[in-house]
């Protein structure tokens, strides 16, 4: 790390008193209410009046029929990844994935909770690169992979940092090739998306919707998630197979493998003091994703991409990527990362220290899962194809790899709804000496 502190640079700036977070829990005191209700009344377990008051408020928020709590959005991840793969191939054996022997399209740019439940399920994961425009899965990156593998009907669609992706794009080629969509909605609850003319909620986008109240997310349980369907089927089945897949015998009955992924009331009652603050909380959000955008304006960066005719984004992380023109040397390794100070450049870790050493909280761009060690094996499509081997002493190779040129060049900015509008405009004075 560079000596911040005493880069001249950086003369006259004050570290925060109190630290500026990526994204923190904002809390409004109803949740304590909640949370003391179940407590007092001894429901103090995974059934409640809270479970059954959030699935009914999120059902109506979202406009889904059903929405089944469960203890994060990994877990409703995993059950929707099953349900799609019990439906498409059928029930696996006790010992074996419900994707064993099939492959599956995922986003590439994400967390990786969005896709390890195709690795639980003994799937194999076929990442698709992104696009420039709202940093999602690429349609044609997509079209792409269906020629290569025609045979696979499963896509795992994730909106990055609360930006819904090419949904209706994403959902005719789908359709075209008879393919269900899981979709991650974890980061973008809030977010709409004007689906033919009509302006619809993420979560309601596949075939099987996930959302996550995860400590960092726009509203929080500290944890917990939930699967969205209209399907009574469907979430009989989720509440089935979270709660251990107990039969209605008086003994322990089990048919199918089960799990312990039911929604805790103590979690459900901190969730139930969050609904009412969702839309605040994206107003929050939205104007510090403006502000950054007009402070940031004469630096030769931009802010993450949205489409304004077909979106409203719930802006939970505001990000910026620099001009590649503008990009000082960086190179990282595995854990580590070297850059240089170039005058009127900088680099997302040279900001990223800058941030940190006057306490605030920054994050890269979410490493791409085709680049992540455990998945380094796995096919990668790119709008030119196979972006695996492209390139070797005889053949130089195009480069294309959207994703990878978006965490090179990008970072995550302090995005936390309690900043006050003096604390992000420091914080934006500090990006601009970077450039300096
Ligand atoms: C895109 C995405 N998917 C899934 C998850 C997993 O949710 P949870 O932490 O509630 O398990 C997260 C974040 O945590 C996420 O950002």
């Amino acid at each position: 790390m560079h000596d911040i502190l005493n880069d001249s640079r950086f003369e006259h700036i004050k570290p925060f008193s109190s630290k500026i977070w990526l994204s923190s829990p904002t809390m409004h005191g109803e949740e304590q209410r909640w949370v003391d209700d179940a407590i007092k009344t001894n429901w103090v377990s995974t059934v409640g009046a809270n479970i059954n008051a959030v699935e009914q408020q999120i059902a109506e928020y979202i406009g889904v029929k059903y929405a089944v709590g469960l203890s994060c959005g990994t877990a409703a991840l995993h059950l929707a990844t099953k349900l799609a793969a019990e439906r498409l191939y059928g029930q696996a054996r006790p010992n074996e994935g419900t994707l064993h022997g099939h492959r599956v399209f995922c986003s590439d740019v994400t967390f990786d909770a969005s896709i390890n439940p195709v690795a639980y399920e003994d799937g194999e994961a076929v990442f698709i690169d992104t696009e420039y425009d709202t940093w999602n899965m690429s349609p044609q990156a997509l079209e792409k992979a269906f020629e290569l593998y025609p045979e696979v009907k499963l896509v795992v669609v994730a909106h990055l940092y609360g930006t819904p992706g090419k949904m209706d794009e994403i959902k005719k080629i789908c359709d075209a090739h008879g393919a269900l969509i899981v979709e991650d909605a974890a980061e973008s609850l809030g977010a709409k998306y004007k689906l033919n003319g009509e302006w619809v909620e993420t979560g309601t986008l596949g075939a099987y919707n996930c959302i996550s109240f995860n400590g960092n997310k726009i509203i929080t349980g500290s944890a917990g998630g939930m699967f969205l369907t209209d399907s009574k089927e469907d979430a009989d089945k989720v509440r089935k197979w979270s709660t251990q897949s107990r039969e209605a015998a008086p003994w322990y009955q089990h048919e199918e493998i089960g799990y312990n992924y039911r929604m805790s009331n103590i979690i459900a009652g901190v969730i139930r003091g969050q609904i009412p603050y969702l839309d605040e909380h994206i107003a929050q959000k939205r104007a510090i994703w403006a502000r950054y955008e007009q402070g940031l304006r004469d630096l030769p960066v931009r802010m993450n991409p949205w489409d304004r005719e077909k979106s409203k984004p719930n802006f939970w992380l505001s990000c910026m990527i620099i001009d590649e023109d503008a990009m000082a040397p960086t190179v990282r390794g595995e854990q580590d990362y070297l850059y240089k100070s170039v005058s009127g450049k900088s680099s997302p870790h040279e900001i990223l220290d800058a941030l940190a050493a006057f306490n605030a909280e920054g994050r890269p761009i979410w490493k791409p899962m085709h680049m992540q060690p455990i998945y380094r094996t796995h096919a990668f499509v790119t709008v030119e194809g196979n972006g695996r081997g492209r390139s070797n002493a005889y053949i130089a190779g195009s480069g294309v790899d959207v994703g990878a040129d978006i965490f090179r060049r990008g970072l995550c900015l302090p995005s936390d709804n309690k900043m006050t509008a003096e604390q992000q405009d420091a914080i934006i004075d500090i990006i601009h000496r970077c450039f300096v």
